[in-house]
This record gives C-alpha cells, sequence and structure tokens, in this order.
C-alpha cells in the first residue's frame, strides 16, 4: 500500500530522506556481521573425504586429524581465520566431482584436502586444475595425478600408489619369495600398486604365480583364495583398504592359508586402523607404508599422544596424512602472507620432520619425497604391532611424464 504512494510521491528533494534508513540499516548489518569492523575474509577449507560408504572411517580419519593439525600448527595465517568445511565423496567419483563443484563454487573454499579414493582423484583432476583450487590429496595414489595428468593445483601430502610398493618387488625376491601370487581391489589403485609391485619383482628374476582382482565392495574372498591355493606360490601380494581389508585377513587365515603362504602386500591390509580387530589373523602379515604408529621419535610419540588425548585412539596413516596436509597448508600460508597466490612455490620451499619423518613436496612431479617403512605384523606381549623391519630411505617417484 504505502510504496506504490511513495514512489508516486516523490520528489527531488524528498529522495535523500528516504534512502537514509536503508543506508542506516546497511552500515549496522555490515558492523554486526564483520566482527573487528574489517578483519580479513576466513580461509575456507574443503575436507572433501568419503563419510558414508567403505571408505569411510578412513575419510573421519583424515578430518578428525586435518582439526587437530589445524589447531596444533595455526588456527589463524595473516590475520585470516582458517575455516573446515566437511563434503562427503561416499567414496564414488560422480558425488566427489560435484561435492568439488559445491565447495568452490557455492562455499568459496580456497583449498580442497582428500579424496581417499584413486577412482575419485581421478574424476577430480580436470575441475581442479581449470578452476584452479589447489587440491591437496591427503590420500588417494593415483600415479597419474602426479604423472602424465599431474597439475601446479593438484599437490600430494599422501603416496603415490607405485611409491609405496615399487620397491617391494626386489625386496621380496631378496627375501627368497620367487613365486608370488598378486591379488587386489579392481580398481584403479589396485591396479597401479600390482603393476609397480611386478616391475621390480620381474626385473629381480620372480615369477608371478597367478593375478586375481576382486570388486572392493567383496565381502566373501573364498573363490579368490581358492584359486591362490591352487596356484601353490610362495608368498601372495595384496592390496585391500578399508573394510575389504578388515574382511580379508581373517578369512586368509581361516582358509588354511597363514601358515603355508606369506602373506605381504601394501600395509593397509593390516592397517594400525584395523589391527587391534583383525588380533592374532594379521600376525605374521609383510607389509609396506608411509607410516607405522611405532615409529620411535619425539614427533611421533608427541603426534600420537596429542590424537589418543583427543579422539581415544591411535592414530593411523591416514591421520597423519591428514596432520600433516594442515601443516604444509599452514607453513606454505605463513610464506604467501596468507593468499593462495603463490602456494604451489610455497609448499616445494616447506620441509619439516612429522610423525612419520622428513617429508618434502618434489617440485618435479608435486608428489611427496618420504621413507616407506617395511613392516612385519607380531604378537608383542598382549598386543598387536606394526614393527619395522626394514626402510626405503627418502623415496620420489621419476616424473612419469610429468610437465610442471
Ligand atoms: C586409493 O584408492 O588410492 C587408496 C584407497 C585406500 C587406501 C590406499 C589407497 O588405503
Amino acid at each position: 500500500m504505502a510504496r506504490p504512494e511513495l514512489s508516486h510521491g516523490v520528489t527531488r528533494s524528498a529522495r535523500p530522506r528516504r534512502m537514509l534508513p536503508g543506508l542506516v540499516v546497511t552500515c549496522f548489518a555490515l558492523f554486526v556481521s564483520v566482527p573487528g569492523a574489517f578483519a580479513a575474509e576466513p580461509i575456507k577449507i574443503g575436507a572433501l573425504l568419503p563419510y558414508s560408504g567403505v571408505f569411510a572411517a578412513l575419510g573421519v580419519e583424515i578430518a578428525d586429524a586435518l582439526d587437530l593439525g589445524f589447531d596444533t600448527f595455526g588456527r589463524e595465517v595473516g590475520g585470516r581465520e582458517i575455516v573446515v568445511i566437511r563434503e562427503d565423496t561416499e567414496g564414488k567419483p560422480n558425488v566427489g566431482l560435484s561435492k568439488a563443484k559445491k565447495l568452490v563454487l557455492r562455499d568459496g573454499v580456497e583449498f580442497l584436502v582428500g579424496p581417499v579414493s584413486s577412482a575419485v582423484a581421478g574424476a577430480l583432476r580436470d575441475y581442479v586444475h581449470a578452476s584452479q583450487v589447489p587440491l591437496i590429496i591427503a590420500n588417494a595414489g593415483n600415479n597419474h595425478l602426479t604423472g602424465e595428468s599431474c597439475s601446479p593445483y593438484v599437490i600430494r601430502v599422501s603416496f603415490s600408489n607405485a611409491q609405496i610398493n615399487r620397491d617391494m618387488g626386489s625386496w621380496m625376491v631378496s627375501k627368497g619369495f620367487k613365486r608370488v601370487f598378486l591379488m587386489a581391489a579392481d580398481y584403479a589403485a589396485g591396479r597401479q600398486m600390482m603393476e609397480a609391485f611386478r616391475t621390480s619383482f620381474v626385473a629381480a628374476g620372480g615369477t608371478v604365480a597367478g593375478e586375481e582382482y576382486a570388486p572392493l565392495s567383496t565381502k566373501d574372498f573364498g573363490p579368490y583364495l581358492g584359486k591362490l591355493k591352487a596356484a601353490r606360490p610362495e608368498a601372495a601380494y595384496v592390496f585391500f583398504p578399508g573394510a575389504a581389508a578388515m574382511a580379508f585377513v581373517p578369512q586368509y587365515e581361516g582358509f588354511g592359508l597363514k601358515e603355508t603362504i606369506q602373506l605381504a602386500g601394501a600395509g593397509w591390509l593390516s592397517s594400525a586402523f584395523n589391527i587391534e580387530r583383525q588380533g592374532a589373523a594379521a600376525a605374521g602379515f609383510i607389509g609396506a607404508l608411509n607410516y607405522v604408529p611405532s615409529i620411535d621419535s619425539p614427533e611421533n610419540i608427541a603426534f600420537q599422544e596429542a590424537f589418543r588425548a583427543r579422539f581415544g585412539r591411535v592414530g593411523s596413516e591416514f591421520a597423519v596424512q591428514g596432520y600433516d596436509s594442515a601443516r604444509l597448508i599452514v607453513e606454505a600460508l605463513k610464506l604467501t602472507g596468507g593468499s593462495t597466490e603463490g602456494i604451489t612455490e610455497a609448499m616445494h620451499q616447506v620441509s619439516f620432520v612429522g610423525p612419520r619423518g622428513e617429508l618434502r613436496i618434489d617440485p618435479l612431479t608435486n608428489n611427496v619425497i618420504q621413507d616407506i617403512y617395511v613392516f612385519e605384523t607380531r604378537s608383542v606381549g598382549e598386543r598387536i604391532e606394526q614393527v619395522v623391519i626394514d626402510r626405503f630411505a627418502d623415496v620420489r617417484d621419476p616424473p612419469n611424464g610429468c610437465r610442471l
């Protein structure tokens, strides 16, 4: 009712009086919504991880440790507060991509941290490259993202699939295992890990006795274990992650294979994460990984104490990757004064000793350079533990076609 009347009745002299209340309201709103009047915008970070599906527990572990990392290394850089927004990839490539777009376009995040799955990482690559929002990979090992499909906007703190497994082929031959059966989850990560192992294994004189790839969702490994048994290898070299790893280890024992065929593989099969629940079935497993909780260093002891105090459990390799992601972001932002401008170059300058040892980002590939630990799962008194039996120092990937 009032509107038409006012607009019709407006004269030149009346106009300023009409605008005044609006101006006051706007100024007041600005004042209350920006505490400290001109405080800088927060730095929003998208924790793009699986919080449901087969990788759910891994995603929660990384996100929890990312929060712990920001609380430890800095919640504010250059006067800007760091705010983390969680989005669930469900471990699915299409969901991961649409959540990445939501985080960038709707929430305005300046970094993405994640994902867990190599398949999801593959789906994110082109969008991240085009949008120029840095993706800090906190798990997914997909070789291509720091190889032929590398990008200045993809920086990996975790590992590449080849980096974990490459040296294990010749290592197994050197320990007398010359006939080995390969078994892995049937997707990018499983295929890439087995390929890396095979290359050095065959070059060192080993023979592949057979190989099987099972869907990530497999719960009954019976048919695959039957084929393994029939091939009569000296060892099995295996990669299963998440819930599949949890199921595989007791079934391997239940099938009567544990005593006759050495179980070895990418260390996630008997991760710190599920070792307690796997119990004695996991004893004797030989694995390769970028971290085990038993590393005896002041940095690792401090990390484990802080993680246990906050979450009441042992911090796994996934936790360390989240924690180190936070540290890399904070250290690099300190170098750029809180801006993402030049962040990749800043990340190349950062190096630190974290829970897993010394860590730096390779300027040739943007993949992490780190030690890889060979461990044996052993019963130590009442406890079951990953005991380090060997170490490959300062492992870095060849560029594999990457030109940054
Ligand atoms: C991967 O998909 O790259 C992946 C997932 C879980 C792991 C390791 C690698 O534990």
